[in-house]
């Protein structure tokens, strides 16, 4: 999940100096901010500060973070003529930066905790170029999906060549497992799922397979797609805080993959004895099965009381290891 940002003082500092692009696009900035919550928790892995909408700069659509607003697309795609001109993202010219920043997290981190990579799945990608940023019912996009067979295939399949050479690039330069973020997803129904999205996710999820290359396949309202998203790939599935951790587990298939999650991001905000029993739960759940990967259930929010993740994260350590 994110989990540098906002929240932690030393990030509020850097960010009051840069615009969010140009971290994003400065190595030696980039590589500090993602290693801050390693330096002041005791997680067990990083994740590369980036974000999912930097690879579609390559593809020829103009992004931009707004302050307040979340992300903003300048020139959305909205018919076939739009598809048509969008381009396949080379990943070392148009996102060497973020190949840069893995490599110094990488030598900086040596070996001492796992380093994550990410990009986001095509149907979330799809979204933010349709719609032109966040959305609530997904109008445009499921327009296009229902009306526009060809287009929707032109969108999708020019996303699916970017993401896999991009990931590909990514466990290269360092990443030792990467994360596909399908955070929107679960706007759909599963038939929806199967038709429009299933045959995309799954073409890069096997190619990653094919060379070895471990990977997180994550969505948030997905408690009746995590079957599909199984299906489509991923060696772990994260799953959110909507479903009880063993029921979802018992859905993509206890011996068929590990599992993450899936404490809700706003819990951190309550008082530290109803952290600590949302995540005996969770534990108690998961019961000590090997393949469970305790996480969040999506991004840390701003505001959460930096001592709670901290607490929360010597917990999870100190009962699993009593579990043994
Ligand atoms: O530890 C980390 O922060 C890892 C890096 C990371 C970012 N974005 C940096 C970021 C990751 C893994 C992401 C993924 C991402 N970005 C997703 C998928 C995961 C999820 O949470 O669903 C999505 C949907 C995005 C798109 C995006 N980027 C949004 C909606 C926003 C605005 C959110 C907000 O809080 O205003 C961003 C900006 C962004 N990307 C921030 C960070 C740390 C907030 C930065 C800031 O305002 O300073």
């Amino acid at each position: 999940m994110r989990q540098a940002g906002r929240y932690m003082a030393e990030y509020r500092r850097l960010r009051e100096r840069y615009g969010l692009l140009q971290m994003f696009k400065t190595p030696e900035i980039a590589a500090e901010v993602t290693l801050q919550p390693i330096k002041a928790l005791p997680v067990d892995a990083a994740i590369i500060f980036a974000d999912i909408l930097l690879p579609l700069e390559g593809m020829g659509i103009s992004i931009e973070f707004a302050q307040g607003e979340g992300p903003v697309i300048h020139n959305p795609v909205r018919c076939r003529k739009d598809a048509e001109a969008l381009r396949v993202a080379h990943p070392g010219e148009d996102l060497g930066y973020v190949l840069r920043s893995l490599e110094m997290v990488k030598a900086e981190l040596s070996g001492r905790v796992a380093l994550i990579g990410f990009a986001g799945a095509p149907f979330t990608l799809a979204s933010y170029m349709i719609e032109g940023g966040s959305s609530r019912n997904f109008v445009l996009t499921k327009k296009i999906m229902y009306e526009d067979a060809r287009t929707w295939d032109l969108v999708m399949h020019k996303i699916v060549e970017t993401l896999t050479a991009y990931l590909k690039a990514q466990a290269r330069s360092g990443a030792e497992i990467v994360q596909l973020f399908d955070s929107w997803v679960g706007c759909l129904s599963p038939a929806d799922y199967r038709t429009y999205v299933f045959p995309y996710t799954t073409r890069i999820l096997r190619s990653l397979k094919a060379e070895g290359i471990p990977s997180i396949h994550f969505g948030t309202g997905t408690a009746d797609l995590l079957p599909l998203m199984r299906e489509a790939g991923g060696d772990v599935i994260g799953a959110d805080w909507r479903t009880f951790l063993d029921d979802a587990w018992t859905r993509i298939g206890v011996d068929s993959a590990g599992i993450q999650g899936n404490l809700d991001p706003v819990t951190l905000m309550a008082p530290w004895p109803v952290v600590k029993s949302a995540a005996v739960d969770i534990l108690d759940r998961a019961g000590g099965r090997p393949g469970h990967i305790f996480n969040l259930g999506h991004g840390i929010l701003p505001d959460t009381p930096v001592d709670n993740v901290r607490a929360l994260a010597d917990f999870v350590h100190e009962y699993s290891t009593r579990r043994q």
